[in-house]
């Protein structure tokens, strides 16, 4: 984060509140020792593993992983900026921020471009409301949203609003208002003309859907065609202030119902979302038509896991669905599709059969993922032929060996044999050899990567024996510094798999491992990995530990080990790929790995 608020600020503010009294605000907290712990905000649980440490003022959740200070507790839990949580304690401290000039100038420039974006969508809004609801030659806007069963107060709820016809009449407005065409462009509101001889309005004799940040901010417009036309919809282009693929259209109105409901319903469009609030269904937003991306997947997931998906049943709706689906459950989200009848979309729905009816839809009928490839994996093969039920069984296998339960695989496996007809024997024979033909190919990665030092430490240790020695290693850096020296000279940090535990040690490094450290400044160097492996350890703050040097010889077999196996694979290759420049590529790196490693016993390891 850059320094746009100075650092002694940020430290002020930090020792003037307390984390347990501000997260409070947000979480019931109960204490347990020297920590408090209540349930995790973040992911939905049971049992209290979200926890807040008075004395590191940090907070870290042991069921979902996230943490960090109380800053990055606001930013998540209210989505705000980092200079918007500050100014929020700031003003609970009592604390006043610098003026504009005293921040960096860069910054400031950025900042006041976005403020005067949003000013000027803001009065574009405004104008484009009062159009609808003024303008004789809205009327046919007023009669077509009536006719689809908008009432006023739901359209002014939304902010709908119309823009003419002619080609000038926001860009007047707002240059009356004294502001700026290149700006009112930077906002998507104008266009220039091609002879350069000045702008034109973007959007002519549309009805307007302003788009909203979660602070109620006017990011962007979507406008619809009156009826019959092309193309239907025209959108905001990206900028400064609007970012399609980070943002959804509607978290505003729904926010509060999706927690609330701990569920998030997905549609497509604008009419979608409305028409969903209009029955009731306030907890839908839209994905806006475009890819569904990871970042609006993230976006929704701070709000609630449980993600329903209610795209058009059109085969560009199923398409965006299994993309959606995909993108859904690498996240961790819990994932359930509706199955909406052929040709229709959420707003015909609930128009025709209302909200309890829907409610079942994207409820008690939805299908799991596993259900829904099944079934789309119905709609892309032919059943009826042998080749076809065999191509279907196939596609779903990566999946079914995917699931972590043993019973649901089991029950999945009894549903496709019986969507396809087969028996039961025969998809669990296919799995079963699916899972051998993995396996094989596992096993013999394992081989090529195996290690000479079979009885060292490294070899019985999985990957989380690994993870939580990278965690220890970094506590024993927290607590003193200077060790990070230690650590880069025995083993290079590129050896490290925790991306955040990495970062830490390099800004440290970088910042000089002699000076004292204070937390809530270290914290706001790091990005989101590098807060969540400090707040991991410091909250862990296990007793467990070993002494640094044992840990450093471990991490340092480990680092041996890996390089080893490269070796080993490049060998593989070149046993069944002989060839000259490879060969003598592979002897240089050899030699160096072997002259580096004696280097390093011959000074012992422990002599850093
Ligand atoms: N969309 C778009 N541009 C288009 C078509 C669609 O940006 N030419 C986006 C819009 O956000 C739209 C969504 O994709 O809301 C879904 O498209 P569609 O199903 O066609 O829109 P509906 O909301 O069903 O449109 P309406 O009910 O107004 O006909
Ligand atoms: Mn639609």
């Amino acid at each position: 984060m850059p320094g746009y608020i100075p650092e002694h600020i940020i430290s002020d503010i930090s020792d003037s509140i307390d984390i347990v009294s501000v997260i409070g605000d947000y979480v019931p907290l109960k204490r347990v020792g020297r920590n408090y712990v209540g349930l995790c905000p973040f992911h939905s649980e049971k049992t209290p593993s979200f926890t807040v440490s008075p004395d590191k003022q940090m907070w870290y959740c042991f069921g979902c992983g996230e943490g960090g200070n109380v800053y990055t507790f606001l930013m998540k839990h209210l989505n705000l900026t980092f200079p918007e949580a500050v100014s929020q304690l700031a003003e609970a401290a009592g604390i006043t921020l610098p003026e504009e000039e005293t921040r960096d100038p860069q910054e400031a420039a950025r900042q006041s471009l976005r403020q005067r974006l949003f000013e000027i969508n803001r009065l574009a809004a405004r104008w484009y409301y009062a159009n609808l609801r003024n303008l004789p030659e809205a009327e046919p806007a007023r009669e077509y949203l009536r006719q689809r069963g908008l009432s006023e107060k739901i359209q002014s709820y939304f902010g709908l609003g119309y823009a003419p016809d002619g080609w000038d009449g926001l860009l007047k407005h707002l240059t009356r208002q004294g502001y700026k065409e290149e700006d009112i462009a930077q906002a998507g509101l104008i266009l220039k003309r091609k002879d350069n001889s000045g702008y034109y309005d973007r959007f002519r004799g549309r009805i307007m859907f302003p788009i909203l940040d979660h602070q109620g901010r006017v990011m962007a417009f979507g406008g619809r065609v009156v009826g019959d036309g092309e193309p239907k919809y025209l959108n905001s282009p990206e900028t400064p202030v609007f970012h399609k693929g980070r943002s959804v259209y509607g978290l505003n109105w729904a926010a509060g119902s999706i927690r609330r409901k701990n569920r998030v319903i997905v549609v497509e469009g604008y009419m979608d979302v409305i028409s969903a609030h209009r029955f009731g269904v306030t907890n839908a937003v839209a994905s806006l038509g475009t890819a569904f991306t990871s970042d609006q997947g993230r976006l929704l997931m701070r709000y609630s896991e449980n993600i329903s998906i209610a795209y058009d049943a059109d085969t560009a709706g199923a398409k965006a669905t299994l993309r959606g689906l995909n993108i859904l459950q690498s996240l961790g989200a819990r994932v359930r599709v509706a199955q909406l009848p052929q040709g229709m979309d959420p707003d015909d729905y609930l128009r025709r059969h209302g909200q309890a009816a829907f409610e079942q839809l994207v409820g008690k009928q939805s299908l799991s993922l596993m259900e829904y490839k099944l079934e789309h994996a119905l709609t892309e093969y032919d059943s009826g032929t042998i080749e076809g039920k065999a191509a279907i069984v196939r596609s779903l296998l990566p999946d079914l060996a995917g699931l972590k339960s043993a019973v649901e695989r089991e029950e999945y496996m009894r549903l496709i044999a019986s969507r396809l007809d087969l028996s039961e024997e025969a998809v669990f024979a296919e799995f079963n050899a699916y899972l051998r033909n993995s396996e094989k190919s596992r096993v013999k990665k394992d081989k090529i990567g195996k290690n000479r030092y079979n009885n060292s430490v490294v070899v019985q240790k999985g990957p989380p024996v690994r993870a939580s020695l990278e965690r220890e290693l970094l506590h024993q850096v927290l607590l003193e510094p200077q060790r990070a020296k230690a650590i880069q000279r025995v083993i290079s940090l590129d050896g490290f798999q925790d991306e955040g535990v990495v970062e830490v040690l390099r800004v440290i490094l970088k910042e000089g491992p002699e000076r004292e450290f204070d937390w809530s400044q270290l914290m706001q160097k790091l990005s989101e990995a590098g807060q969540k492996a400090v707040a991991h350890v410091m909250v862990a703050d296990e007793n467990r530990l070993d002494d640094f040097e044992h840990l450093l010889e471990k991490m340092y077999l480990f680092q041996l080990d890996n390089q080893l196996s490269a070796l080993e694979e490049d060998l593989d290759r070149l046993e069944q790929n002989p060839n000259y420049e490879e060969i003598q590529k592979f002897l240089l790196k050899s030699f160096v790995f072997w002259q580096e490693n004696d280097f390093l016993q011959r000074i012992s390891i422990k002599r850093y």
